[in-house]
């Protein structure tokens, strides 16, 4: 299990938050976040003219985890233009909890929380086991 060093992590995510396209909402995010294999991932916002296609910055941050090898998220930190901490949008906690190790932790607002706190009865990979499609491949 990779140890947690969620400075390192904030650094990592502020480090993403400057790199963010955000001309239309002036809202930069950055997310981080530790694999467990020990390596840092991360991404930005990334905006649209067709504002409604922009891309929150957990959507990097789960295409950098993909294209550097996969593996599941331990830790996350999010932060907003001003490095303080964010909440990740709903989808994104789908998002996250998609790649999650079983009880990955989160920094909140109100204090370190499991993604199964902040997503709780998650749909997930586990559920589309069990569905009326996967009976008929069965
Ligand atoms: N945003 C993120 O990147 N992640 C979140 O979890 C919340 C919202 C972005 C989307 C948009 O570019 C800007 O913040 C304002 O909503």
């Amino acid at each position: 299990m990779a140890e947690i060093n969620w400075d390192e992590l904030k650094a990592a995510a502020i480090k993403a938050m400057r790199s963010s396209y955000s001309p239309y909402s002036h809202f930069p995010v950055g997310a981080a976040a530790l694999v467990d294999d020990g390596r840092i991932v991360s991404g930005c916002n990334v905006e649209n003219a067709s504002y409604g296609v922009g891309l929150c910055a957990e959507c990097g941050l789960v295409s950098n985890l993909a294209m550097t090898g996969g593996g599941k998220l331990v830790a996350f930190y999010c932060v907003d233009g001003a490095e303080n901490i964010l909440m990740p949008c709903g989808r994104c906690r789908q998002l996250l909890f998609e790649f999650s190790q079983e009880g990955m932790l989160l920094q909140t607002t109100t204090g370190i929380k499991t993604i199964e706190q902040v997503l709780p009865d998650a749909f997930g990979p586990r559920d589309l086991e069990t569905g009326f499609n996967a009976q008929e491949r069965n």
